[in-house]
């Protein structure tokens, strides 16, 4: 039977995911929406015969005619949704942040435990990008030998208004973050982060900056974020081995010789780079929840990624490192 999905939070990332939702046609319908603005979720449903508006998140969650959610909402209103539908054992994606406090995402994580399964995907749709998936492929094959350095770089051409400098960690770094921890296995024990000559197209925005985060195991992981780079987006990857190095390879397909150069084509925006990683996250996701059996990015991911963006942004304030303090792993995650 096709699994029947409410989505909370029907704006820009929510509509994109709606429309994955239902292009899963037999594995999975949208039976409801619902947003904190009303006559958002309205026009979806308008779109959409068959699907239920409703007047809060938490009334959708609880519905029968709910059988797995996707919130989509702003990442403040997280936790509460997410600990709704655990309490109601209805599986739960969460676009990132899981929460944007540590206790927030420790009660999501002990919840989940409690329950004694995995009801909880996070949206780290990096994992699902057939680059970095070969990339892990290499580190764990044991090709390049024992991982010793991660060198990510995350560029954006420009940023709203409404970006502040604090989201480059929250917001932006936080995908690099997982990743690392993904790639590399292992967890964040320090962080420090530098904070080079602003670039001037940003105005007083903290722009770019450096994240240096240690690994309890002794690789360092070193993050660029630039977020007015201005000529594309650009997600660059490397991990240095103790015998090769693997790099991830520019994402055009093509690349052009012509008049004694190479040139090819850079990303516009994260949605040409990601689309088709997000396309796989969310169909992972509908088939995770018909097969009872989460495998993607947990709470526990979740979890890590908030404490270590919240180290960071202690690191970018005290400017000096900041040690990070993680509670024990439960067995649900391992
Ligand atoms: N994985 C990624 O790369 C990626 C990309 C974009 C956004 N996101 C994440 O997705 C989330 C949404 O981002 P967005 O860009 O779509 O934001 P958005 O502002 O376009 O949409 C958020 C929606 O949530 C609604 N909302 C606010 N409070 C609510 C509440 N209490 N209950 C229900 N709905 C509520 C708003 O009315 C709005 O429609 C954020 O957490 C963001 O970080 C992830």
């Amino acid at each position: 039977m096709a699994v029947r999905v409410g989505v909370v939070g029907v704006g820009m990332i929510g509509k994109e995911h709606l429309r994955r939702l239902q292009r899963l046609s037999g594995l999975c319908e949208v039976t409801a929406v619902s947003d904190a603005d009303i006559s958002a979720a309205q026009a979806m449903a308008v779109e959409r015969p068959g699907v239920a508006v409703y007047p809060s998140g938490l009334d959708l969650i609880g519905a029968r005619d709910v059988d797995a959610v996707l919130v989509t909402s702003k990442g403040s209103t997280h936790a509460e949704y997410v600990l709704a539908a655990i309490a109601a054992r209805k599986p739960v994606f969460c676009e990132k942040p899981l929460a944007t406090t540590q206790q927030d995402c420790q009660r999501i994580v002990d919840a989940e435990v409690a329950c004694g399964r995995r009801l909880v995907q996070v949206g780290f749709m990096r994992r699902y990008d057939a680059a970095y998936q070969s990339l892990r492929k290499l580190v764990a094959d044991g090709t390049i030998g024992r991982p010793l350095i991660f060198y990510s770089a995350h560029r954006n051409p420009s940023v709203p208004a409404s970006y502040t400098s604090d989201m480059a960690i929250h917001d932006t770094a936080v995908h690099d973050i997982d990743v690392a921890r993904w790639l590399l296995g292992d967890e964040v024990v320090g962080i420090t982060v530098a904070t080079p000559r602003r670039n001037s197209r940003g105005g007083t925005l903290r722009d770019p900056i450096l994240i240096q985060m240690e690994m309890s195991e002794g690789a360092v992981a070193n993050i660029e974020v630039s977020v007015n780079a201005a000529y594309g987006y650009d997600i660059r990857g490397e991990i240095v081995g103790e015998t090769g190095v693997a790099t991830l390879a520019e994402s055009n397909p093509v690349v052009v010789k012509h008049n004694g150069n190479f040139c090819g084509h850079v990303p516009g925006d994260w949605r040409e780079r990601f689309n088709p990683a997000f396309d796989r996250e969310i169909e992972d996701w509908v088939r995770s929840v018909a097969g009872d059996s989460a495998t993607g990015p947990s709470s526990w991911d979740g979890y890590a990624a908030t404490v270590a963006t919240g180290a960071a942004l202690e690191a970018v304030t005290i400017r000096r490192r900041v040690s990070v303090t993680m509670a024990g792993r439960p067995n649900l995650y391992t």
